[in-house]
Parts: C-alpha cells; sequence; structure tokens
C-alpha cells in the first residue's frame, strides 16, 4: 500500500527547513507542505499558552490540506504542545525532541551532553527528561540562547555579528578566550561536555559560527536528520510511503514576508524549491 498525500511539516519561522531539506533527502517521492509561522516569530521567548495556541492555528491549516502526517519541526512547540497537538488531530505527529535526544544520548561519549535552546524548550527541561530516558547516566548541561533565532529570522546567517552572538550564546557552556588565547571555562574542565546539540530547528543555520565556537572535541548535532529517519521509518512501517516515481510537490507557506522566507529558503534547498505562498493567522497580541 502507498500514500501519495502530502507530509506537512510546521515551525515558527525558517527554522524547520532545516528538518525539511533531510526529509527531502531521505525521502525524494514524497511531497511536503511546510508552514513557517515568521509573523510570530520567535516563539521561544513567549508563555506556553500562546506556543500552545499559536501551534493549534498553524496545524489547523496544515491539517485541512489533508496531511498524512506532521512533523512539528520546531523544539519549542515540541516540548511545550506535543501532547495538546497530539490530543487534537487525527493525523499521526511527530516532534523533534525525541530523535535529537536519541541522537545526542548516543553520540556523547564521555557522557556530557550540552542542549541549546530557546528560553521556553530550556524552561520545560523536555531534553533533559528525553535524554535521561534514553540513558539516564548522560550529564545534561541546559543553557537557553534567546540572541540566535532572531538573527536567523533577520536572515542574518554569517558575518561578525553572528559570530559574536555565537560566542557570547555558548560561553557558560563552552568557556570563552581570555586576553592570553587561553580558553577560561565557567564549567570544570572534567565536567566539560564532548556533544553539543542544537536544540533549536534554527540553530544548524548557524552551524558555521556554532562549530567554530565550540572547537575542537565537541561534536555538534541535531535533530533533523534523526527526525527524518524516525519519520522514514514510521511511513514505512504504517505502509504510507508515497508511490516510488511519482511527481513530487513541494510547497512552502509563510505567515510572514513571503520574499524573505524564499531568500532563507534558497540558500537551503536552491532557488527552484521555493514555491512560497502567504497564509494568514490571527495576529500576535
Ligand atoms: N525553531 C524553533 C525551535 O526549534 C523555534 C524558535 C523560536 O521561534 O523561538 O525551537
Amino acid at each position: 500500500m502507498s500514500d501519495p498525500r502530502p507530509i506537512g511539516l510546521f515551525d515558527s519561522g525558517v527554522g524547520g527547513l532545516t528538518v525539511l531539506r533531510e526529509v527531502v533527502r531521505r525521502l525524494p517521492d514524497e511531497s511536503t507542505i511546510y508552514l513557517g509561522d515568521n509573523g510570530r516569530a520567535p516563539y521561544g521567548t513567549r508563555s506556553d499558552d500562546e506556543v500552545r495556541r499559536f501551534s493549534t492555528e498553524c496545524l489547523d491549516e496544515l491539517a485541512r490540506r489533508d496531511v498524512k502526517a506532521i512533523v512539528v519541526a520546531c523544539n519549542t512547540s515540541t516540548s511545550v504542545a506535543l501532547p495538546d497537538l497530539r490530543r487534537r488531530y487525527d493525523v499521526p505527529i511527530l516532534g523533534v525532541v525525541r530523535p535529537g535526544a536519541t541522537a545526542a544520548a548516543l553520540a556523547t561519549r564521555t557522557r556530557r551532553v550540552g542542549v541549546i535552546a530557546t528560553p521556553a524548550t530550556i524552561r520545560s527541561h523536555a531534553y533533559f527528561q528525553a535524554i535521561k530516558d534514553e540513558n539516564p547516566f548522560v550529564e545534561v548541561y541546559e543553557h537557553a540562547t534567546p540572541e540566535l533565532v532572531p538573527l536567523v529570522e533577520a536572515g542574518k546567517l554569517r558575518g561578525q555579528e553572528v559570530d559574536d552572538a555565537v560566542r557570547r550564546s555558548l560561553a557558560p557552556l563552552m568557556g570563552s578566550r581570555a586576553a592570553d588565547g587561553e580558553w577560561v571555562f565557567p564549567l570544570p574542565s572534567d565536567a566539560r561536555i564532548d556533544t553539543l546539540l542544537l536544540a533549536c530547528t534554527h540553530y544548524p543555520l548557524l552551524s558555521d559560527a556554532i562549530v567554530a565556537a565550540a572547537g575542537d572535541g565537541v561534536a555538534v548535532i541535531d535533530s533533523a536528520s534523526a527526525t527524518a529517519s524516525v519519520l522514514a521509518e514510521l511511513l514505512a512501517v504504517n505502509e504510507l510511503r508515497a508511490p516510488v516515481g511519482g511527481r513530487p510537490l513541494h510547497l512552502q507557506l509563510t505567515t510572514g514576508d513571503v520574499e524573505r522566507f524564499r531568500s532563507t529558503a534558497a540558500i537551503l534547498f536552491g532557488a527552484e524549491f521555493a514555491s512560497v505562498e502567504p497564509v494568514v493567522v490571527p495576529a500576535a497580541a
């Protein structure tokens, strides 16, 4: 059996495109509809109630479009709203926290994982719990980095401003360079992480700066490819894969500025992929 209906993906903005990219790579026959709530991003500094309400309004839009599954490609929404979303819709919903947590627990050799995410994700401790569910022996250092999403939403992916913001954001986890060039660590040296989990789907768009700031000996990982693998497996097990050799369609919707969305999408996918349409949701208060 097969199912040609599209897969829906949702994020507060352009970050979930990093998950979409892996889904398209992994599942080239599948059609997709991506919805970015750029008009109301960032979510990560909002209240849990707002994150739940906005996520519901966006998923209502995807559910109306007859998708066969929805990937909540937003850690903030997954951390705060996933149980409510699953109760609301018949369509199967996959989040990004569990795949990311599994990847991190498998990647660490020293059993010390740093997690950077939005304030709302960190406040939920969803990653702490999920990594501990995988392996309770792993130490999890969670740290909110609210400076980063606004940069990505503004299309700033590299340059001095990005490097400075990334270095500042990571300093409490990674240490910082002293004037003599030596690294100074706020964490005791025997507590140094060997794995840094990018627990916000926007952050892989800054991966050049993050990898440079993290330095040698720290594996920088994210949940995008792990989520795509889990999705592929679930579609296969449930006999919901699209027929092989069809002509998959990819549509992207944004509640924000279409041109800005298109330019970030073009960086990830090339200009020909960027079929972007506006979509209207209630305004943020
Ligand atoms: N990309 C989202 C996440 O993974 C949300 C970022 C935001 O809107 O603050 O958490």
